[in-house]
């Protein structure tokens, strides 16, 4: 099962106030820390803390608005919001219990061990632990786009590989070169098992390789990192390259357009509140 983490930073009167609503909200779990150090407390009606600033990290579900959790925090003055996922050991056999055979147009996605046969390019995928299963509407998102452009003979770079699916699509749809990054070793090893078993050669790694250009950059993170990496991403579009930028929120559009500005981009692709960016290196940036 594969969760949301939303972390903030509130006020000591806050702190309990917002940690009940997000209750309301579905969170399974709520902690609250000593902003300035690491001292731990459970939320709970009857907690106070002494701390005059509380980071409070809440567990939600994949699904949950955050929309409605953005506004929420914003009333309560809260700061540093981060949103990241994360998963449980009941991740893997969740995958297997609910995924279905997916479709992107062409592109087909299978458990890797369903016995059903496809006619088109096929991605037969375990997630393990890894994040990836093509459930999510970014990653939905990103398999759709790749599906409906010519990668044949195309250099990808999937940034955050997770379970290695987009990676794997782009290969599967005729790119032939990809490099697949993740700062997670489980990632790593998970994408190289789909990999193999997908026969597909991929090139594994943790950081973006140096000094190499990509027709196609994807990636699927999440804002804070998207910004963070923003020169690098663009510095790897090869002259005349796309990229895709999703992990994102409708309201975080325009701090992407501020971090690149050296790529065009289209209007956003959206599927409920997650958007999909995609752009290209401006015609007068070589
Ligand atoms: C939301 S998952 C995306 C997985 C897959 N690409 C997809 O679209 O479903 C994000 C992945 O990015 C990885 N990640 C996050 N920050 C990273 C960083 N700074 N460097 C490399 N990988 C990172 C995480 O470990 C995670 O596997």
């Amino acid at each position: 099962m594969a969760w949301l983490k939303v972390a903030f930073v509130v006020s000591r009167d806050s702190a309990n106030p917002v940690s009940l609503l997000l209750q309301q909200y579905g969170a399974i779990a709520t902690s609250l820390f000593d902003a300035g150090s690491n001292d731990i407390l459970e939320a709970g009606a009857e907690t106070t803390t002494l701390w005059s600033q509380v980071r409070v990290e809440a567990l939600l579900k994949v699904g949950t608005s955050l929309q409605s959790i953005q506004r929420l925090l914003g009333e309560h003055g809260a700061e540093d919001v981060r949103v990241s996922f994360v998963q449980d050991a009941e991740w893997e056999s969740a995958w297997r219990k609910h995924t279905a055979h997916k479709k992107f147009g062409r592109l087909h996605v299978l458990p890797r061990d369903s016995s059903t046969e496809v006619d088109g390019p096929l991605v037969r995928l375990d997630p393990g632990l890894a994040f990836g299963t093509g459930e999510h509407a970014t990653t939905a998102m990103c398999l759709s786009w790749l599906e409906s452009i010519d990668l044949n003979g195309n250099k990808v770079l999937d940034f955050g590989c997770g379970s290695g699916i987009l990676g794997l699509a782009a290969a599967k749809l005729g790119a032939n070169q990809v490099a697949a990054i993740d700062h997670d070793e489980k990632a790593i090893e998970v994408t190289r098992q789909n990999a193999i078993f997908n026969g597909v050669n991929l090139t594994l790694g943790k950081t973006i390789p140096v000094n190499q250009k990509f027709d196609v950059v994807v990636a699927n993170i999440l804002l804070n990192t998207l910004v963070e990496y923003a020169i690098d991403f663009t510095n790897s579009i090869a002259q005349g390259g796309v990229i895709g930028l999703t992990g994102l929120l409708a309201a975080q559009q325009e701090s992407i357009v501020e971090s690149f500005p050296r790529v065009c981009f289209d209007s956003p692709v959206q599927e409920n509140e997650w958007i999909l960016m995609i752009g290209r290196k401006s015609c007068d940036d070589i």
